[in-house]
């Protein structure tokens, strides 16, 4: 039943047929992928822009933050009023930071109740990793590798967002980053365009489902377009500037596979690209997404972008950049105020066309029939629902679960791990034992904090062991709260005693250091990529003490900790795991679960090796040509390698591969080789296979992934695999933009991380098409 109130809206949608986005016709996401779009729909919005003014087309592009406190009286003065003014009178499309349904519903109830057309409000969130409840980071979960489980994870998060009447989240980041500088590292994959393009279709399938219409799921939007990860210094929102080959195969992959996957919406980005910023530029969202993608969703500018433009030196006042945003394709403003207050003017004086007006509006609204909205505007405001789902025993063990797979164990000297279950006293010490906020992460704004399971909490649930607890050192002295207050770590070592002290009588020391949840993420970059705070200090004092040294990693961004490696025997990799964390490290501290997480991004050594990754290009001098020489491709005062390299990752048990085998097909080439659990428990293992292209006509890296699988084995128990390599995996982009695979030589690479084992060489002669 249509429950739509406005008439003339009504008179639009029954003239023009069915409401249902999943309608007679046949429009689901399969068609909307392969952009072959609903004429019905398309007839209806085409009905709808036939009713509606310059302004109310203008107010479909427009998107405001929330308010005011939307449950209490509407505000009479200031910038509040003026907002709720533009509300009832249709001059807002989508609203953001509106959540739960009882809020959601007031504003929606405006939209649709009160306007002269009562076209329904996107209600957008930053549904990052989880919503109430809290999965690991992003750059966590990528740790996986496992795609099944980061769609379930990006499932679950839909299910509880669109349970709290959200119908449209800003994630996947897409964006790759090779300098763990840059505090988004923590919200992105990692620094691998196939790694990354893989897990962006995983997150998009999984926040969007098979039927955008159903209450359960919401819409996915690829952010940032394009090239923030490579903001220069890994200092954000800072210049970015980088070559057609890297942003042709490096950066726009992950972004295709998302629009590839369906995803509906784009959002543009702070930085400038080449000299222009992100929300400005044509080609990228005009010439490359709309027309040669075949992208019929929409993109909406970041956070103010739009009015940035003037800090950029590009646009000369807010009219300037409405224009130049217009113009290049960005479809809805973000905060800016520049649309709302300044296109109608500009569609006036011919500066933007109305037909570019009301393609965007279309998109706009083409997405909300797609969600449904039209059919139901109420259909994700269910409080019943809501109780149900928010904060349920389904979505917190899918987060336990997701967790535990996040955990990298990067070393493990002489089985120090796992901690036996009986008998042996374990002391815990830093400032992580027993936080329950930290662990949530970066990107957390609708959980509360203090509801994660602490370290010491997970332990507790090992009856049989003593553990006590001292925390050592305090990480910062601020509060935890969001998201304006930058940390300053303490310089208090008062607690140093007690903790050497507790360290002494144990068995085993597990010590939880790293970042606090707010030293990653938007806004936090870093220069220094060591322990922050006294944290180093205290270990060292600790380990002067007791040798046996767990050293549990609680971090948004890949940390320089060499000394670490050189002397403390056992290092798990435990991000920010969200509101199982406790539960997930001791788990694998006690091998209840045995880690089989790989690392999605290379840890350095130091942090002058930024920007650090494992596909780099040979160069001209790639190796040391004798003693003592000095011109070639080095630092004086550090290795080239990493710490750990990209894909590695320990287990409780061994693998070992053999008989790699290259069989020719006449489209590519086959690979067969066999992987085997030497040790004595269950594991699982990332098998890796990379490649090199020897010579071509744009230089290659020296190794790139292409192909991977998770395979879980038994004791002893050996399995052949086979992978399939062909143009899609042997080619590249030229400069032009143009895809291609040169015939000539090239190696194949496997094993457990991208140090690989295996090695093959072949030859591609001219494939069939
Ligand atoms: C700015 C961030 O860059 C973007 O990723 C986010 O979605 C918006 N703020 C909205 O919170």
């Amino acid at each position: 039943m249509n429950i739509l109130k406005n008439s003339l809206l009504l008179l639009v949608l029954v003239t023009a047929g069915s409401c249902s986005s999943k309608s007679e016709g046949g429009m689901d996401q399969k068609a909307s992928k392969s952009t072959h779009l609903n004429q019905e729909v398309e007839r209806k919005i085409d009905s709808l822009l036939s009713l509606m003014t310059l302004e109310e087309k203008v107010g479909q592009m427009n998107q405001y933050n929330g308010f005011w406190d939307l449950t209490g009286p509407a505000p009479k003065e200031g910038d509040a009023a003026k907002k709720y003014d533009h509300l009832k009178s249709g001059l807002v499309g989508s609203m953001l930071n509106v959540t739960g349904v009882e809020e959601v519903r007031s504003v929606q109830k405006i939209a649709v109740e009160e306007t002269r057309l009562g076209i329904p409000l996107i209600i957008g969130f930053d549904v990052i990793h989880g919503f109430r409840t809290i999965s690991p980071i992003p750059l966590a979960e990528s740790a996986s590798w496992d795609l099944e489980a980061i769609k379930n994870s990006a499932a679950m998060a839909a299910k509880e967002a669109a349970a709290s009447g959200i119908n449209w989240t800003f994630a996947p980041m897409v964006d790759i980053s090779r300098d763990a500088r840059w505090g988004r590292v923590m919200e992105g994959a990692g620094e691998d365009p196939y790694l990354g393009s893989k897990i962006a279709v995983a997150r998009v399938e999984g926040f969007q489902g098979s039927d955008l219409a159903s209450p359960y799921t919401v819409a996915a939007c690829a952010k940032h377009f394009a090239g923030y990860g490579f903001a220069e210094g890994g200092r954000d929102y800072n210049t970015v500037d980088v070559g057609t080959s890297t942003l042709y195969n490096t950066i726009l992959p992950p972004f295709k596979a998302a629009k590839e996957a369906g995803v509906r919406t784009f959002m543009n980005a702070f930085n400038e690209l080449n000299g222009i910023p992100a929300t400005a530029d044509r080609f990228l969202q005009r010439e490359l997404l709309k027309d040669q993608w075949n992208f019929d969703g929409f993109v909406v500018s970041d956070w103010g972008s739009m009015i940035e433009m003037q800090a950029h030196g590009y646009a000369r006042d807010r009219k300037h950049a409405a224009e130049l945003a217009a113009n290049a394709g960005s479809d809805m403003d973000m905060e800016s105020y520049a649309y709302v207050n300044e296109l109608v003017d500009l569609v006036k004086q011919g500066k933007v066309q109305e037909s570019d007006l009301d393609d965007s509006v279309r998109r706009i609204l083409r997405v909300k029939f797609e969600l449904g909205l039209f059919e139901d505007p109420y259909k994700y405001l269910n409080e019943e629902r809501e109780d149900a789902i928010v904060g349920s025993k389904e979505i917190n063990d899918a987060a336990l679960d997701m967790a535990r797979k996040s955990i990298v164990l990067l070393k493990n000297k002489n089985n120090l791990l796992p901690l036996k279950r009986k008998g042996q006293k374990v002391a815990l010490i830093g400032p992580f034992v027993s936080d329950k906020t930290s662990p949530l992460g970066s990107w957390r704004l609708a959980a509360e904090d203090g509801t994660a399971i602490s370290l010491a909490e997970g332990m507790a649930s090992y009856e049989d062991n003593t553990v006590r607890v001292s925390e050592g050192v305090k990480l910062s002295n601020g509060s935890n709260s969001f998201p304006m207050e930058v940390k300053v770590n303490s310089r208090d070592r008062s607690g140093f005693d007690e903790a050497v002290k507790v360290a002494k009588e144990a068995d085993v020391v597990v010590m939880a250091l790293g970042e606090d949840g707010f030293q990653s993420g938007e806004g936090r970059s870093r220069a220094e990529l060591g322990l922050p705070g006294l944290q180093q200090e205290l270990l060292e004092e600790v380990y002067k003490v007791n040798k046996n040294v767990v050293l549990v990693l609680h971090n948004g961004r890949p940390l320089a900790i060499e000394w670490a490696d050189q002397h403390i025997p056992a290092i798990v990799e435990a991000w920010q795991l969200g509101t199982q964390s406790g539960h997930a490290i001791a788990q694998v501290l006690y091998g209840d679960y045995n880690p089989s997480g790989k690392l999605p991004v290379s840890f350095p050594r130091s942090v002058g090796q930024m920007p650090l990754y494992y596909n780099y290009k040979n160069t001209g001098r790639p190796t040391l040509p004798g003693e003592g020489v000095v011109f070639w491709s080095h630092y004086i005062d550090e290795e080239n390698t990493p710490l750990y390299p990209f894909g590695h990752g320990l287990s409780y048990t061994e693998f070992t591969y053999d008989t790699l085998k290259v069989n020719k097909h006449t489209d590519g080439v086959q690979l067969t080789l066999t992987v085997k659990n030497n040790g004595e428990v269950v594991g699982k293992e990332v098998v890796q296979v990379y490649i090199r292209d020897h010579f071509a006509t744009v230089t290659r890296p020296v190794k790139e992934l292409k192909a991977f699988e998770l395979v879980s084995l038994a004791p002893g128990e050996e399995r052949q695999l086979q992978f399939n390599l062909t143009k899609n995996e042997l080619g590249y982009y030229l400069n032009d933009g143009s895809f291609i695979l040169e015939p000539g030589d090239f190696t194949v690479f496997v094993g457990g991380s991208s140090d690989t084992v295996l090695e093959e060489t072949f030859t591609i002669e001219a494939l069939d098409e």
